[in-house]
């Protein structure tokens, strides 16, 4: 086949991408073809405007490194990242809701027990904050369920002015990996989040300038909370009262994941802690929708290895 045109050219991509052997592979290809020609078509995409699009997708990729993650940026101001969590997580009800992972997550983070202190080794001060609470099983029509001991929150947020520690040359910073107890109770100490601007010293932030303009994110903390038997969340708690809450810049707000920071005012309480008085709390439960694919796969693994035996 040859002597295509606007109206023939798309049959014939999908018609070849029929020889490819993956089906799900064939699947997503085949979609993608058949919208980014209709994306062309609708647009009328010209020579020019199609070569500042492979000039920004160039940029894009040479702003990657081992630090820095560009790509995962497009996707989340474009939305991409949040339509493709809510794709994916039908959590049960009542379940803490699923977020953007975003690009300064990092493998690694030290261990600590209950009253874990985040702040150790911080370059820059911020405000005290006793973080706690439990996590817990997404229970029947949304209620609470039983407490996981031994789950595992993988903690991290950015220093008081808004910079994440991979995007310094220094070592981790506000980050930790805090398990909880036999209650399933975790405690750390921390500072209060700030809001901040995403990175805009790239390609991103040239179109975000260009565009909507929406850069900064509302006042968060990053968890991804994980226990044997149930559904790994990654997620946030924001700030109430946080001033960009309806513009995040990576569309990662629910109103189920906004917190609230109470002050306390109790010398004693903060000496004990290790804290400056007054301090901040916020007191927050995870709760976890059970793993049913990971036990169907487990029993069909035990199955098989007692039909082998
Ligand atoms: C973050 O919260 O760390 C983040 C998420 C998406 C894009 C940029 C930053
Ligand atoms: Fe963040």
């Amino acid at each position: 086949m040859r002597q295509f045109n606007e109206d023939t050219l798309t049959n014939e991509v999908v018609a070849r991408l029929k020889k490819t052997k993956n089906p799900r592979l064939r699947e997503i290809m085949t979609s993608l073809v058949k919208h980014v020609h209709a994306f062309a078509r609708e647009v009328h995409l010209t020579e020019e405007e199609w070569f500042e699009g492979i000039k920004f997708l160039t940029a894009v990729g040479q702003k990657c490194d081992g630090k820095r993650q560009e790509f995962i940026l497009l996707s989340d101001v474009l939305g991409l990242s949040m339509m493709v969590v809510a794709l994916n997580h039908k959590t049960a009800p009542g379940a803490t809701e699923a977020t953007v992972l975003g690009p300064f997550f990092a493998h690694g983070a030290k261990e600590y027990g209950y009253g874990a202190d985040l702040r150790e080794g911080a370059t820059m001060k911020g405000e005290d904050v006793w973080v706690s609470g439990r996590v817990l099983e997404a229970g029947k029509n949304g209620s609470p369920g039983k407490p996981i001991p031994n789950a595992v929150l993988d903690i991290w947020q950015a220093k008081a002015d808004g910079i994440y520690d991979l995007q310094t040359e220094g070592e981790f910073e506000l980050r930790g990996r805090v398990k909880t107890n036999a209650k399933g109770e975790y405690a750390f100490a921390s500072y209060k989040p700030n809001f901040y601007s995403i990175p805009v010293d790239g390609p991103v932030g040239d179109m975000v300038r260009a565009t909507t303009g929406n850069h900064m994110r509302p006042a968060h903390m990053h968890a991804i909370v994980s226990a044997p038997g149930f559904q790994q969340v990654i997620t946030h708690v924001f700030v109430e009262g946080d001033p960009h809450l309806d513009g995040d810049a990576v569309y990662a707000v629910k109103n189920s994941l906004v917190g609230k920071y109470k002050k306390v005012n109790d010398a004693e309480r903060a000496k004990k802690l290790g804290l400056s008085n007054p301090f901040l709390k916020l007191e927050w439960d995870f709760k976890l929708s059970p793993d049913k694919a990971g036990a169907k796969k487990a029993r069909k693994k035990i199955a098989a290895s007692d039909a082998v035996a």
